[in-house]
């Protein structure tokens, strides 16, 4: 009898340290205002980053028509619901102008809200996180001088469990590993800005990405293309690959299509992608130089190209 109690009161403390290890595990991340020392903001750096981010393609009400009015607006439909962006204009009530500096780099860095909870990955902060903390600053300085929308946000439409929040913990755990950006010391400094614009910023993998069940982007279907999340069409390879993927693609091709949305087989391209173009064709040259260098150091990935690929 002692033995079996013994065992009992060992299984309840295995199960009570358990649930605190997964709470402390899953808990969301922040990132302190004591992190961030005084400093002079550069804005044109931030305006560079915004574009960069497409953050209006998501958070403006119209982009066309207004693309620095960020209001909220896309709807964004995926297997687990519709979620709609947020209001992220300079408004103290309906927007984030109220949120404190420490507060943005962490909705940012760690995908965690200004309540503490976790925000959504449909908030591209799996690229995002790579951010520095100065380009985050900066934009952040950036977004304070654009107009302030009163448009009141629109709740997500999502089915259970999806609508848990703390759900997205264990999310987080398999999916965001909190790493900093690293430049690679074997490559060149251009190369290097590549990187770190495509893969940070310009979250290019987001879209061009295969995905697991979970919604997690897969090592060996990174770059390598996939079905649209949102449900319609297919988004291109667009690794190294010679067959399925841009292998035969040069930087100045690359460039031109960040510069004008024009392909090498003499189409433009439509739909996100033209959005996506809106925002590079407003970077600098060296930039998109880099970019398009880093491009063509893609690994060759397998994925089929869409039936109607250019
Ligand atoms: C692919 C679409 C998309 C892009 C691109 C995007 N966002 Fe968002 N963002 C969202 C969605 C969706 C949410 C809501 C997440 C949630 O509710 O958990 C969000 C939430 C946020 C929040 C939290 C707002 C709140 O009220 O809690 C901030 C801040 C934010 N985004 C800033 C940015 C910035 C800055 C950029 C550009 C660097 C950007 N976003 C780019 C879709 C996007
Ligand atoms: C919001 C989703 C989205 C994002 C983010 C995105 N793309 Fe695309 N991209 C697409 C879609 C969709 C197409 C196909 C467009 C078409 O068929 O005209 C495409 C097409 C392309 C093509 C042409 C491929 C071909 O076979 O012709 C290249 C190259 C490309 N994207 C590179 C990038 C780079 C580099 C980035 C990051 C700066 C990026 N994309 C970010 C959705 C996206």
């Amino acid at each position: 009898m002692a033995s079996l109690r013994k065992l009992a009161a060992g299984a309840a403390v295995i199960i009570a340290v358990g649930a605190a290890a997964f709470a402390y595990l899953t808990a969301p991340a922040h990132v302190a205002a004591s992190a961030l020392p005084g400093r002079q903001a550069d804005i044109a750096n931030g305006q560079t980053i915004f574009n960069v981010g497409g953050c209006a393609s998501c958070h403006a009400a119209d982009y066309k028509a207004n693309p620095l009015g960020l209001g909220g607006g896309l709807a964004l439909r995926s297997s687990f619901g519709t979620f709609h962006a947020p209001n992220i204009s300079p408004h103290p009530v309906a927007g984030i102008g109220a949120w404190s500096e420490a507060e943005f780099v962490t909705a940012m860095l760690k995908g965690t809200g200004r309540k503490g909870e976790h925000l959504y990955p449909a908030f591209p902060y799996t690229s995002y996180q790579r951010l520095s903390l100065d380009d985050v600053r900066d934009l952040h300085a950036f977004m304070k001088t654009l107009p302030a929308s009163d448009t009141p946000n629109k709740p997500h439409e999502l089915g259970f469990p999806f609508n848990i929040r703390a759900t997205l913990g264990v999310w987080k755990l398999l999916f965001l590993d909190g790493e900093p950006f690293r430049p690679d010391p074997a490559r060149s400094t251009t190369i290097n800005r590549g990187a770190y614009l495509v893969e940070g910023p310009g979250h290019c993998a987001e879209c061009h990405s295969r995905r697991n069940a979970l919604g997690g982007i897969t090592a060996e279907g990174r770059m390598a293309g996939g079905p649209n999340p949102e449900g319609k069409g297919f988004i291109p390879n667009i690794s190294q690959h010679a067959k399925d993927g841009l292998g035969d693609w040069s930087v100045a091709d690359f460039e031109m299509l960040l510069t004008n949305g024009s392909t090498p087989a003499g189409g433009f391209v439509a739909d996100e992608m033209a959005e996506v173009v809106q925002n590079t064709a407003k970077l600098s040259p060296a930039d998109r130089r880099a970019m398009a260098e880093y491009l063509k150091t893609l690994p060759a990935r397998e994925g089929r190209r869409p039936p109607a690929a250019k």
